[in-house]
């Protein structure tokens, strides 16, 4: 059966990773970032590399209307959503205290709501079908606070706790729910910081803790998967 992958950020970092992983393996994809050219030009490689359907639109989904519409369009694709990573996230540096204004607002909207509409809009697909595995991209920022982490450790633990209470919804239900929790993994949030690469830990590899996860049989779920780089915090 046609199985889609739906990745919000699929067009960069972690979220590449995850497209090329889930492509790899004979999934479709629904694919959502604001640049549609990076959108396009990764669809194009996947699609002829992989021979799947790769279907691409531009979102920001810091608007719940656009994440609304978002999701009308996936359910609109008639391919049963078996798996959706709430991906899509934006770091922004500071403080409580010290960071610009809106800056809440922006990654409280960006990381936390948008999950939360995309979840509201396709995990009911899943339930009936009673199949599917949401894996939310939290962070260690879910679970530690940290110098200039501020407002995004607090969109990332609501993230974590937002997690857990659709494992606890959808339980019964055939979905299975993950948290992925990463340290600093090298990606463009990460442009410009000078140290090596063997600082940070590779996109591939999250999206190969999250294939691992997957491919456990239907009666067993890993919560929550914490993936450090081997050196430590950044
Ligand atoms: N990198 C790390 O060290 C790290 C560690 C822990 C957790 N995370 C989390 O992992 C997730 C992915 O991060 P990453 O490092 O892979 O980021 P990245 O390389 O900057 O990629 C972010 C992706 O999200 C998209 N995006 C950003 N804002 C968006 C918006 N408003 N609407 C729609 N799409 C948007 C970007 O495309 P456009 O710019 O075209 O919109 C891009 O596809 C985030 O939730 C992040 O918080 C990252």
């Amino acid at each position: 059966m046609d199985k889609l992958a739906v990745i919000t950020g699929g067009s960069k970092g972690i979220g590449k990773a995850l497209a090329e992983t889930f492509a790899a393996q004979g999934f479709h994809l629904a694919l959502c970032a604001r640049n549609e050219a990076d959108l396009k030009g990764l669809a194009d490689t996947l699609s002829k590399e992989f021979g799947v359907k790769v279907f691409t639109r531009s979102v920001d989904v810091s608007s719940k209307e656009s994440c609304q519409q978002f999701c009308a369009w996936v359910l609109d694709l008639g391919i049963s959503v078996e798996v959706l990573v709430n991906n899509a996230g934006v770091f922004l540096p500071g403080g409580i205290l010290s960071e610009e204004e809106g800056a809440f607002e922006k990654m409280l909207h960006t990381n936390l709501c948008s999950a939360y509409y995309i979840t509201r809009g396709l995990v009911p697909s899943m339930v009936t079908r009673k199949s599917g595995y949401v894996f939310n991209i939290c962070s260690i920022a879910s679970f530690m606070a940290y110098a200039n982490g501020g407002s995004y450790a607090i969109t990332k633990h609501g993230m974590l706790g937002m997690t857990k209470v659709l494992r606890e919804e959808t339980k019964t239900s055939g979905v299975r729910v993950s948290a992925v929790m990463p340290g600093a993994v090298l990606t463009d949030s990460w442009a410009g910081v000078d140290l090596p690469e063997s600082r940070f830990i590779k996109p591939e590899d999250i999206a190969s803790a999250i294939w691992s996860a997957y491919q456990l049989s239907p009666s067993a779920v890993v919560e929550q998967i914490i993936i450090r780089p081997q050196l430590g915090d950044i």
